[in-house]
């Protein structure tokens, strides 16, 4: 897993923006995951504004959310539908039908149906992560089987507290059922990157890169997969017990190497 520590989160979406550059400049029909929350709020603004300048084009790219809530419609302002259109995708060229998310309208067959989108896409080339306050990636909650698949899951009171800001500050308004890929699916992605700013985040990216593999924290689940990238600002290195190796390694990096 490489370790990259920078300065803001404007350093963070210049190297995450570069790199999913580089791979629409490779692939014809790219491939991104993304996620939600205000992790990569600052690469979706990148992104948009490379698009804007004319230097990236969306058209022939497919996006597939990470997980989204059950309970509330599509058209609700805080499905991650919703927000991913009025963050990131109403404002580029991606074609409206080259989005998808799971059904959170029909949790009982939402699941399979989005593997099987997500499989005749090809896969996903990079997938976006952020990671909760209890580790969890996408909304695989602490216990996750790390060969789950898209399926339903139930909220921890954490969660619902933490993200209860998007629902009025009322815990009780978020709802308790999401969608999400599971650990297995996220690990399917050709190159993961994970981001995350703050000190509140510091406790679980140092378990998440330099803990045991576990169910108890989702996100380290990385440590299985060979492209994992860590993007990470000083707050939120700071219980990484090898951050000084881990800067070195990026400061001395060979250019011609990528993320
Ligand atoms: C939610 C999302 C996750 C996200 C997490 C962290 O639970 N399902 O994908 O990573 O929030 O959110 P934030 O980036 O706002 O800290």
């Amino acid at each position: 897993m490489e370790v990259i520590i920078v300065e803001n989160e404007q350093q963070a979406a210049d190297i995450v923006a570069g790199s999913i550059g580089l791979l629409m400049a490779e692939t014809s029909a790219p491939v991104i995951g993304l996620a939600t929350g205000s992790t990569p709020l600052a690469v979706y603004a990148e992104l948009r504004s490379r698009y804007e300048s004319g230097d990236l084009s969306f058209a022939d790219t497919t996006a597939f959310l990470l997980d989204e809530y059950v309970g509330i419609p599509h058209h609700h302002p805080e499905s991650y539908r919703s927000v991913i259109r009025r963050v990131f995708t109403d404002h580029v060229d991606l074609p409206p039908s080259s989005l998808h998310g799971p059904d959170g309208e029909d949790p009982k067959n939402g699941g399979a149906r989005y593997e099987a989108m997500i499989e005749s896409a090809g896969g996903i080339d990079i997938q976006l992560l952020g990671i909760g306050s209890d580790g969890h990636i996408g909304f695989n909650e602490p216990s996750s089987s790390l060969a789950s698949r898209t399926r339903l899951k139930s909220l921890t009171a954490q969660t619902r507290r933490d993200n209860s800001r998007y629902f009025g500050d009322d815990p009780d308004d978020v709802p308790r059922h999401v969608l999400t890929q599971g650990v297995a699916t996220i690990l399917d992605a050709r190159h993961l990157i994970l981001m995350a700013f703050g000190s509140s985040k510091a406790g679980p990216v140092a378990a998440a890169v330099e803990g045991p593999v576990t169910a108890m924290l989702p996100a380290s689940a990385l440590q299985l997969h060979q492209h994992a990238t860590v993007v990470v600002d000083e707050a939120a290195s700071i219980e990484l017990r090898l951050r000084d190796y881990y800067r070195e390694c990026y400061a001395n990096k060979p250019a011609w190497q990528r993320i």
